[in-house]
């Protein structure tokens, strides 16, 4: 499995913190906010990773994060968005990078308590399909919310005005080979974007999308009040923790040929 992490977007939620860098790069508690999402894979024990950046500092991003060498990673891969088509369309970039293989893609302003690695362990065995990571939350109305049935997704609707639970779509997203053909598929939402949302959707039409609960906390930072909330979360508690079960699942993906 081979790792993405979007990082493009101009930020404008976060506007002047982000008028002369990228949102992923701004400080959360003691690391630039993109550390934690290429943590989170490499603590999945998922070493091919992508950033896909955007928006005038891509190349801040390199100096950064050059190879990896502080994930232990040997190499790290880039790619660029040209303007503002939405995540999915971020993801689309990444087809030739995954080459025929699933993904396991982070939204880079998404920070984690604990691990994926159960999730990812058991997307291993279930092949085809996706799978979603979701979250309860008291604010579901701010994000995507899935409709959930047994082990299925039934429908995730976008920031609704009434949501129909409380289970938040996180950032974290597995996918089969056939998300790109599904991402070419895709129409502009009423924001003129590519939608993640309408991704997924996708797959509970054909009946394969499952989900997991998400140990520990989760917060996204693209707003003043989520981006104080990482900051004092990460600060008190630490971010993507592993466990001995989780080292176990982390290593039995590595076994596995990733
Ligand atoms: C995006 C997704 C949303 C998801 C959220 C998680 O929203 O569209 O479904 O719940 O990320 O962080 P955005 O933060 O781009 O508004």
């Amino acid at each position: 499995m081979k790792g993405v992490v979007l990082a493009g977007g101009t930020g404008s939620r976060l506007n002047p913190l982000t008028k002369v860098t990228n949102k992923h790069l701004l400080p959360v508690y003691d690391k630039p906010m993109v550390y934690y999402p290429i943590q989170t894979l490499v603590n999945a024990g998922i070493q091919e990773i992508l950033l896909v950046t955007g928006g005038k500092n891509a190349g801040d991003f390199l100096r950064l994060l050059g190879n990896g060498r502080d994930f232990g990673l040997k190499h790290l891969n880039y790619t660029y968005q040209e303007g503002e088509g939405g995540i999915a369309e971020a993801l689309g970039l990444a087809e030739d990078f995954a080459d025929g293989n699933p993904v396991c893609v982070v939204l880079g302003d998404n920070i984690i308590e604990m691990n994926i690695c159960r999730a990812v362990d058991a997307f291993r065995q279930q092949r085809r399909g996706a799978k979603i990571l979701l979250k309860e939350v008291a604010d579901a109305e701010r994000f995507g919310v899935a409709e959930i049935r047994g082990d299925y997704v039934v429908g995730i609707e976008e920031k609704p005005r009434t949501p129909k639970s409380n289970f938040a779509v996180i950032g974290v997203y597995l996918y089969d080979t056939t998300v790109f053909e599904k991402i070419h598929r895709l129409k502009p939402s009423g924001r003129g974007e590519l939608e993640i949302t309408d991704v997924n959707n996708f797959y509970v039409q054909e009946g394969t999308l499952t989900y997991e609960t998400l140990d520990g906390w989760w917060t996204d930072a693209g707003t003043f009040e989520s981006l104080l909330r990482a900051n004092h979360l990460v600060a008190k508690t630490g971010a993507n923790k592993i466990s001995e079960e989780a080292d176990a699942a982390a290593a039995a993906v590595r076994k596995a040929g990733q």
